[in-house]
């Protein structure tokens, strides 16, 4: 199995495991860090609504834990008409771990359905670099 498919399924197997008893929406997310290890995280809900956590933060803890600070590219899964593409809050978390190339795969069950640069998903956007004065 090649990585990305190894990303996929890792994403189904995420979907499977996520803890959505609100709002019944399952997300999966990994990680391809620059070492190649794939970090994988699903959403986490809560009965305090707000306190809930997405996929793509339990991915990023995942591969902080993992001891990789890259991120090469992300698969982000879920299901609907829609495109599940990561919500405000996670493109500055994927942020944070990447470079403006870094890929984000926007995918449901069947596989990739869209795929983009952290560059058009969060253009102009503000990160470690922009501490620096
Ligand atoms: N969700 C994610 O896990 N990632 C996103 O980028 C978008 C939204 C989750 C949060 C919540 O558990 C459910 O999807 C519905 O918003």
């Amino acid at each position: 199995m090649n990585t990305l498919d190894e990303m996929l399924q890792m994403a189904c197997n995420a979907m499977d495991k996520a803890y959505v008893p609100y709002s019944g929406f399952r997300v999966g997310a990994v990680i391809k860090a620059q070492s190649g290890k794939l970090y994988a995280g699903c959403n986490v809900e809560n009965a305090a609504y707000p306190t809930g956590s997405c996929a793509e933060q339990g991915a990023i803890s995942a591969m902080i834990l993992g001891g990789d600070t890259k991120i090469q590219e992300i698969v982000v899964m879920g299901n609907g008409e829609n495109l599940v593409s990561p919500c405000g809050a996670c493109r500055q978390r994927i942020r944070e771990f990447a470079t403006a190339d870094t890929i984000i795969h926007i995918c449901d069950r069947n596989g990739i359905r869209k795929s983009m640069t952290l560059d058009e998903l969060l253009p102009v956007s503000f990160g470690p670099e922009n501490l620096k004065c």
